[in-house]
């Protein structure tokens, strides 16, 4: 019995190892099958229960199947799925005025994934930096800290500091990450001083700051 649970349990893994490059494997999955989740709880094909400390999913804590948030996705599906920005649709603009209102902000660009808001800040320091600050095109430097981790895309892991990221993918978009240009000195998380020198040598032509208020995947610190 036991043999058959394993058999299946392995099988379940390894499907989903084998069909993934280990040069695209992300995480170093611990040997546990999700197959249904409620909240705080997973369980897997043989029904075991799990308590997922991670919520879901790092930048998508919210836990597993709300009950609201997959009856709204249920009634919004069976209506109207998608829209192309070349037209409106009836629900972005209060979804618009509601987030902005929510959070104090003038505006709200919402975005697929993680990585793509983290794109979309660079891009968008950077239009400032030619824009507003004057800053020479093609010179605009986006600083960001040691240890950070925004998602896997190329700009994103330009400014990484971990090799399981890094490795393998250059060459890296240049005058985006944790390093000062000139120097190439590392800008540490929690030490003002490396930013301030940053902004000494190069502050004219730096755009932006990327920082978490609490790290995590490559800031962890045990
Ligand atoms: C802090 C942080 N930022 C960005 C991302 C990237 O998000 P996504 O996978 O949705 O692109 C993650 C994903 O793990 C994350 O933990």
């Amino acid at each position: 019995m036991t043999c058959a649970f394993f058999e299946a349990h392995y099988l379940l893994q390894s499907k989903s190892t084998s069909f993934c490059s280990p040069q695209f494997c992300s995480y170093h999955p611990l040997p546990v099958v999700f197959s249904t989740a409620q909240g705080i709880w997973v369980i897997d094909p043989e029904g075991r229960r799990y308590m997922d400390f991670l919520s879901a999913y790092s930048a998508v804590n919210q836990g597993h199947c709300h009950p609201e948030i997959v009856a709204a996705l249920c009634e919004q599906a069976q209506k109207l799925a998608l829209s192309s920005r070349a037209f409106y649709n009836d629900v972005f603009g209060r979804f618009a005025e509601y987030v902005t209102k929510y959070f104090g902000y003038d505006m709200v660009l919402p975005m697929n994934t993680g990585a793509e808001a983290v794109e979309t800040g660079i891009k968008l320091a950077r239009k400032w930096g030619y824009m507003r600050k004057g800053i020479p095109e093609g010179r605009a430097i986006v600083v960001a800290c040691m240890d950070n981790f925004h998602g896997r895309t190329i700009g994103i892991i330009s400014m990484s500091t971990d090799p399981d990221s890094r490795h393998g993918f250059g060459p890296y978009l240049p005058l985006v990450g944790p390093k000062c240009p000139s120097t190439e000195r590392t800008v540490r998380y929690n030490h003002v001083e490396d930013l301030e020198a940053v902004l000494e040598a190069h502050g004219e032509f730096v755009a932006g700051f990327l920082v978490e208020p609490i790290q995590g995947e490559a800031g962890y610190v045990f």
